[in-house]
């Protein structure tokens, strides 16, 4: 028998020997279609190859597709687990021709394959086309010799295909397998082909036009190829089964429910296990492909398969979460042909975990209340809609969980009721909104989160994808449309644009009309902002064409910027966590600003960080950088992140679930900072660089992250990329809050290039190398205050030297004169700083021995410093304060100010230096009564 991953690779491989280019399965998050909800196709990655709009290196190409149909167009979620066929994920394989060849090579191969490869059976093949395909139906007789009995024409939309309401589409040929006569079921056409003896298994579209809008078809540029076959179907019938459940994979994953159950896989209790093992796969590999339970969107149809299991768990008597336990067995099988499903492994396990804990909380007391509700009913009746409603709200019981309880029993559920209920609610959340004063402008907001609902974020997993206007703001109003050049707000259903929150400023960036279409509108975002906490305002202008709502719109994400912002973020982290080993635990954020080109971050301490502590700090960080381990991303309850030692912020309002970053593990020790800890240490970059292996204490997985924190943003794959962190600055923003700034990768490689050109550039200046600098500069600034105090000396010398001589350049006064019998010597120096004038004086009085002098020195620039002396047996009698202030005034100056024996004050008016003399001399006269 051969297994499903034999299958697949070998389906693979055929088409590649056959010049089909193997390309992987795109994400089941579509990038590149806003209106689909998830791929349900392989060809969904191939849209725009098929219009033409985007081109390929090659013109033939083969898949294995991770598929979802559950929600959308496509929704098999109620029907799984019942049926032998129906699965929310499943893999299908298709090849695929861009305009190379068509119907004829795209028969014959798909002939091949399932006649010569796989063997099977020619006479249990038969085939559908669409009714007026006459070529199609001559290739299949010409091509497999097929009789006409067994090439059936079918004239309904079952075989003409369609992705959507929009997309590439045409007629298709199917290839039936017939199980035999054991199983009950007609032929395709036949009144009971829905039984199951007559199974598709590979439906081949062949691709001729574009479903442009729902009323308009335009031709495709080349008619092109798309075959989807399912792989679970075909591994069933190549396992000699008509049941994709009783495939090895299958059989697998329920062997290993029943194995943790130890209920057994019989009876009642079978869809049980077909709905855990079906759903397993869905939940898991949609957490891998970046969507996470909510209640909106994707997220919504998640948590509605996740319950759906859970509620199967629990009809198995299961009491403790089932699902987290069954990862490793679903990577087992399927994570060598879908890497990523490994490699979310933990994010899987712990979000399965998560939300089956949460839902078990209330799980049995909702079972309870539907119990009691329909204790009554027996088939053919209804469920009241507020019941389902009460157990949507209060239980977390999506409606389609309570439908499918109530399934088995024949009874309904009032849907019409459910919705009234809702809008209700809605009704009643709003009034009690408006009346809570918030600003009229926002009402805008509120009306809009409740018409179109929240917002679809993207950007964790990507930074392009397509998404439909659904609103736009102009002048704090609603309008249809954005004209070229207006400026405005533009709200989609899904974005990749981060709004600014959680310190992380709003991405930038440009949305445009798919070049597939014939409008050519361009929209520059500016800035991202979450409107009341779930609806996404991309603010920017328009700068081409007209922006419209129910427009298709291609987003991307200003790439370098987002990188810039990625690594300023998680930048931040490891300041954080060096700053509270370095300063101590009681460092917390108080504020961050991350932006592309720097990082801001506030915190508690009492004090300026020192120099050795911030060298200490950037080492730490830069360790980490260098470990270039994996940034770590899981979400958790908030309460267990809490009690996980993550780091929190005191007063920030978290929802249930939280998104936890670690990074980094503790960096090797280093000497503890002090006065001599870089020489002690070497130089900074001279670190052991054993920080990645580190002691055998660091290295064992038991070591907890150096960096975990509850944090919504973006950050990077790996610290490496981060390349290295510099602090610029550092400073106080309030009492006991400090602020520093740092900066990253290249911007703190230009920081850290420039201040060396700085320092080359002083050296050349001063004649040295620049490992001499500080010494030259220590050196210098020697001789420059020893020059200075000789000069300050010498210029005391010549204010005070013969007054007959030269001292003219210094300035003339008269000789020591006697006023009463208190001697007085005032004098007039030019050229010399006030500063210097309080030395003259003190010359001046111990030349006057006894007495009273007065020094006018006047400065280049006309102004005067006065300053009057008194000696000390004199200053009972007069004041040296008085004196000056009266000598200032003739100088234009007010005040002044000093001791008894010593004071000083200046004026404007440097030419009347010999006034402010005689003004001193004249009141001294005075106080010596003369
Ligand atoms: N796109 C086609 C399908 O999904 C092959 O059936």
């Amino acid at each position: 028998m051969t297994g499903v991953n034999d299958i697949r690779t070998a389906f693979l491989e055929y088409f590649a020997r056959n010049g089909h280019q193997i390309v992987p399965s795109s994400p089941l998050v579509p990038r590149n279609d806003p209106t689909l909800m998830f791929t349900n196709a392989g060809m969904v990655q191939f849209k725009n190859v098929f219009t033409g709009a985007e081109h390929r290196p090659y013109s033939r190409a083969v898949t294995a597709q991770k598929c979802v149909r559950a929600g959308g167009k496509h929704n098999d979620l109620d029907n799984v687990g019942y049926t032998a066929r129906h699965h929310t994920f499943f893999e299908m394989l298709g090849n695929f021709s861009f305009g190379d060849y068509f119907k004829d090579l795209a028969i014959e191969l798909a002939w091949n394959l399932v006649t010569r490869e796989f063997g099977l059976d020619r006479d249990r093949l038969l085939v559908t086309v669409y009714a007026e395909d006459d070529e199609a139906h001559a290739l299949w007789k010409k091509i497999a010799g097929l009789s006409d009995d067994r090439i059936i024409r079918i004239p309904t939309s079952d075989n003409f295909w369609q992705m959507g309401e929009t997309g590439p589409c045409g007629p298709c040929s199917e290839i039936f397998f017939d199980h035999g006569p054991h199983i009950p079921g007609g032929p395709p056409g036949s009144p009971d082909e829905d039984g199951d003896r007559f199974i598709e298994i590979w439906n081949l579209v062949f691709m001729q036009f574009e479903q442009v809008t729902p009323d308009e078809r335009v031709s495709l540029p080349r008619p092109s190829i798309d075959t989807g076959m399912g792989l679970e179907r075909i591994a069933a019938v190549l396992q000699g089964t008509h049941d994709n459940y009783e495939i090895d994979l299958f059989r697998h994953l329920i062997g290993a429910a029943v194995d943790l159950t130890g209920v057994p896989d019989a009876g009642g209790n079978r869809p049980s296990f077909r709905v855990i093992a079906d759903h397993l796969r869905a939940a898991s590999f949609l957490i891998a492909d970046g969507v996470l339970p909510s209640n909106e969107g994707r997220g919504y149809v998640l948590r509605r398969i996740m319950r759906r299991a859970m509620r199967h768990a629990e009809l198995l008597g299961v009491r403790e979460p089932l699902l987290w336990r069954l990862v490793p067995v679903l990577t087992a099988e399927m994570g060598r042909a879908y890497p990523e499903l490994t490699r979310a492994e933990a994010l899987i396990t712990d979000t399965l975990k998560l939300e089956e804990g949460r839902f078990r909380r209330t799980l049995a007391r909702g079972l309870d209340l539907l119990n009691e509700a329909t204790a009554d009913m027996s088939s053919g009746a209804t469920l009241p809609g507020d019941v389902a409603f009460r157990l949507y709200d209060t239980y977390g019981f999506p409606l389609d969980l309570t439908q499918d309880a109530l399934k088995g029993r024949g009874i309904g559920v009032d849907t019409a009721g459910f919705d009234e209920a809702m809008a209700r609610q809605k009704a009643d959340a709003r009034a009690a909104w408006a009346g809570s004063g918030e600003a009229a402008t926002e009402t805008v907001w509120f009306a809009l989160r409740d018409r179109v609902g929240a917002t679809e974020f993207l950007g964790y997993d990507t930074e392009v994808s397509e998404g439909v206007v659904t609103a736009l703001i102009k002048d704090g109003r609603e309008v249809s449309r954005l004209a070229a050049g207006d400026e405005g707000i533009v709200v989609l259903n899904q974005t990749p644009f981060y709004a600014e929150s959680g310190g992380q400023v709003g991405d930038a960036g440009t949305m445009r009309s798919p070049a597939t279409s014939a409008a050519q509108a361009r929209f520059a975002v500016a800035d991202t902002r979450k409107m009341l906490g779930a609806v996404w305002a991309h603010q920017g202008t328009v700068e081409a064409g007209e922006i419209v709502v129910g427009q298709p719109l291609e987003l991307e994400v200003d790439h370098a910027r987002r990188a810039e912002i990625r690594a300023n973020h998680s930048a931040t982290h490891l300041i954080h966590a060096a700053l509270r080993q370095v300063l101590g635990d009681h460092v917390a954020q108080k504020g961050s600003l991350v932006a592309p080109d720097r990082l801001r971050f506030d915190f508690s301490h009492p004090k300026p960080v020192e120099a050795a502590e911030m060298e200490a700090i950037e080492d730490l960080a830069n360790d980490v950088i260098l470990q270039n381990g994996a940034v770590v991303t899981r979400v958790m309850d908030v309460d267990e992140a809490i009690a996980s030692g993550a780091m929190a912020l005191f007063g920030e309002k978290y929802g249930d679930e939280v998104r936890v970053v670690s990074m980094g593990l503790p960096p090797a020790p280093r000497p503890a900072p002090g006065p001599d800890a870089s020489l002690a240490s070497g130089p900074a970059s001279g670190a052991p660089s054993d920080t990645v292996s580190g002691g055998p204490a660091r290295t064992g997985t038991n070591v907890p992250p150096w960096s975990v924190e509850l944090c919504g943003g973006t950050h990077v794959t790996r610290t490496g990329d981060i390349g290295l962190v510099a602090i610029v600055n550092e400073g106080a923003v309030a009492a006991g809050v400090r602020r520093l700034e740092a900066l990253t990768g290249e911007a703190a490689r230009h920081y850290l290039h420039k201040q060396d050109q700085r320092l080359r550039a002083v050296a050349a200046e001063l004649r040295v190398t620049p490992e001499e600098v500080e010494s030259r500069l220590k050196a210098l600034l020697d001789e420059r205050r020893k020059l200075e105090r000789e000069l300050a000396e010498a210029r005391r010398k010549l204010a005070m030297g013969d007054v007959s001589g030269s001292a003219g350049a210094a300035g003339a006064g008269p000789e020591i004169e006697t006023v009463g019998d208190v001697k007085f010597l005032g004098r007039v120096v030019h050229g010399i700083p006030s500063k210097d004038l309080k030395g003259i004086a003190d010359e001046a009085k111990r030349k006057v021995g006894s007495g009273v002098v007065a020094v006018v020195g006047i400065s280049e620039d006309g102004k005067a410093g006065l300053v009057v002396g008194v000696t000390d047996d004199l200053t009972d009698r007069i004041s040296a304060v008085d004196l000056v202030r009266l000598g200032a005034a003739a100088l234009g100056g007010k005040g002044g100010g000093g001791r008894p024996d010593m004071a000083q004050a200046g004026g404007p008016d440097g030419d009347k230096a010999e006034q402010a003399l005689a003004a001193v001399k004249g009141a001294l006269g005075e106080m010596v009564g003369v």
